[in-house]
């Protein structure tokens, strides 16, 4: 097919903005050709740009020339038209799109392009697999929708860089092949050719850089900045993410938090929500014992509350030694036995073994636990729970108060709220719930390793007043770092951090990381605490995450513009990808199957 040449035309318009008030114009307009529709004499070409789309009408007997190559033109080719802007004729008006008023008369069509059938229709609504959109990304990001997301994660990338720029913040780049930085994932390495044996990590986040820029006295920091994890994969998690990254030397956490709200109102204000501050404080304890999570949804209510009924009743109960309730009012009529039975078999396997309901009705109270707890128990209950008639009430049970079972019981216990909450469809659209949750744990007991985990990273604060107990309980001390949640979703951590080397180290010994191991792995980072590091704290924002909720996108992988898959693999380049065995000798690498 003979093929135009472009040349130095410029496009007037784009398709998507022509209106009524646009009539009479002569514009010259290039895209993608969406649909053609031949009715002999007229061909109507639906072009496409990235504003949207706008009919072209090819007329045989006023323009000849284009007519014969419109009947050329094929789903996803790329033409140019010249043309002028008429009204449509009453009744062929298009209510459905926002240039529906008007079409453009071709006086010229030009063909730059041809294109093979796409592999799948470029529509909002599409049926293919997720594999066959990625295979073919470029053509998937032609979509409307798809087009839409990536402009919105721009906008929100420049009214980042605007807001933190206003507050003082410098944006710095940070280097990708560096050494391992612990945020709890594996490392990617990077194999070094000139020092064969010797690796470069991609790092999990920036964090001991941004450290750094506060001892080099940089003071307020931030960087839209990829960071590197091999981690189990899921809708909210990508081996390559994006975080807003931000560290500030003398630091007050109302003052970060401050900083921080105002950037997500000014990033919530791109899909016209208006948001109230400042945003709800809960601390760790809390949110565990309330909702079981320590990224609760607040979007709903569903409390659950630790029981203690009088005379100690429950406790004579096996396995509801201790309990948690929580009361779903309205409820009662809703709930099958087999129905719970089912959340029953899950909550056994996340180690709350003992679970149980009671529905309050105008007739009495109904419940399997009536022979274990007699009617006076089960009105205790309700009582403990403010339950009304038609409320369904749910129990959870532990047999012994030890850390571990508490833990257990209060995970599957967030596990059942959100399954309740999603039954009785309670989360309504449009709201938006934010809460910093604050007073994390320092540390985490690994059970299996018989050793400590920071919850955080290593280099948060401990809790001042907590500094004492560091060795001697460290279960008990608290840390000063901070997570922000949008509608059940962990958008962002953070922490004060140590700028004393004494304190580090004693942290660094509570994580079995002696002097010496210590400095084999952050050794440039200990020296620098020495030369006068000034307090300092700071945060990281998913942006994956805040774009995809701004969205409304349930998988980060639709707002990133190249995503990988559940496995960590790029489809449409086939990455990870072998490599000639030449390059494996250059970096003294051999591949031995285990
Ligand atoms: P953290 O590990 O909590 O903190 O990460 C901060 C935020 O980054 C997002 N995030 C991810 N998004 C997509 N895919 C992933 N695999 C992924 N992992 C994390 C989350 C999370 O809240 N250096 C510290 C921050 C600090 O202390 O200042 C850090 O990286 O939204």
């Amino acid at each position: 097919m003979a093929l135009d040449l472009l040349g130095d035309r410029r496009r007037t318009h784009h398709c998507g903005e022509l209106r009524k008030a646009h009539t009479g114009q002569k514009v010259f307009l290039a895209g993608w050709v969406a649909r053609r529709r031949d009715l002999g004499n007229l061909i109507f070409l639906d072009l496409r740009d990235h504003t949207g789309v706008v009919q072209v009408v090819v007329n045989a007997e006023s323009s000849p020339e284009a007519h014969k190559k419109a009947e050329l033109v094929r789903s996803e080719f790329v033409v140019g038209v010249e043309g002028e802007v008429v009204l449509r004729a009453q009744g062929t008006l298009n209510p459905q799109i926002a240039t529906g008023e008007v079409e453009v008369k071709a006086s010229t069509l030009l063909l730059l392009n041809e294109a093979k059938t796409p592999p799948f229709p470029i529509e909002d609504e599409t049926r293919t697999s997720e594999d066959t959109r990625l295979r073919y990304r470029y053509l998937d990001l032609r979509r409307a929708r798809m087009q839409r997301n990536i402009r919105l994660r721009h906008q929100a990338c420049m009214e980042t860089r605007e807001h933190m720029g206003g507050h003082g913040f410098i944006e710095i780049e940070t280097p990708f092949m560096t050494r391992s930085t612990p945020e709890g994932a594996r490392d990617y390495l990077v194999p070094s050719r000139v020092r064969q044996g010797h690796f470069y990590a991609l790092p999990q986040s920036p964090q001991l850089f941004k450290q750094l820029f506060m001892i080099a006295g940089f003071d307020r920091y931030f960087q839209i900045v990829r960071c590197f994890r091999d981690e189990d994969l899921r809708a909210d998690r990508q081996p390559e993410f994006t975080q807003i990254d931000v560290e500030m030397a003398f630091p007050t956490r109302e003052e970060l938090f401050e900083i921080i709200e105002g950037l997500m109102q000014k990033l919530l204000s791109l899909v016209d929500v208006k948001v109230e501050l400042p945003f709800a404080r809960l601390s760790y304890d809390i949110a565990m014992e309330k909702y079981g999570s320590d990224k609760p949804d607040l979007r709903f209510g569903l409390e659950w509350k630790r029981l203690h009924l009088p005379g100690g009743k429950l406790s004579a109960v096996k396995g509801f030694q201790v309990t948690k309730a929580l009361r779903v009012p309205g409820a009662a009529a809703q709930i099958s036995r087999s129905q719970f039975d089912r959340y029953q078999e899950t909550l056994k396997q996340m180690g709350a073994a003992n679970s149980a309901y009671l529905i309050v009705t105008d007739a009495g109270i109904q419940s399997r636990m009536k022979n274990a707890l007699g009617d006076d128990g089960l009105q205790a209950i309700v009582a403990a729970t403010e339950a009304q008639a038609g409320d369904l009430v749910v129990l959870l049970g532990a047999e012994l108060d030890s850390v571990e079972n508490v833990r257990a019981l209060d995970q599957a216990s967030g596990w059942l709220r959100l399954e309740l909450a999603n039954k009785f469809e309670l989360i309504k659209p449009g709201l938006w719930t934010f809460a910093w949750i604050v007073d994390f744990p320092m540390f985490d007991y690994d059970k299996n390793e018989k050793r400590y985990a920071a919850m955080h990273h290593p280099f948060t604060s401990p809790r001042e007043e907590d500094l004492d107990k560091l060795e001697s309980d460290p279960s008990s001390v608290k840390a000063l770092a901070y997570d922000l949640v949008l509608n059940g979703s962990e958008i962002g951590g953070g922490s004060i951090r140590m700028h004393r080397p004494d304190i580090q180290k004693r942290v660094f010994r509570v994580l079995g990381l002696s002097d010496e191991k210590a400095r084999e792995r952050f050794g440039f980072f200990v020296d620098a605490l020495e030369y006068g590091a000034p307090p300092h704290g700071g945060i990281a924002l998913g942006v994956d995450r805040i774009v995809a909720l701004l969205a409304g996108e349930s998988s980060i992988r639709e707002v990133i513009a190249f995503p990988k898959t559940a496995s960590a693999t790029d489809l449409m380049c086939e990455a990870p990808a072998t490599v000639d065995p030449e390059q494996l000798t250059e970096l003294g690498l051999k591949i031995v199957k285990f």
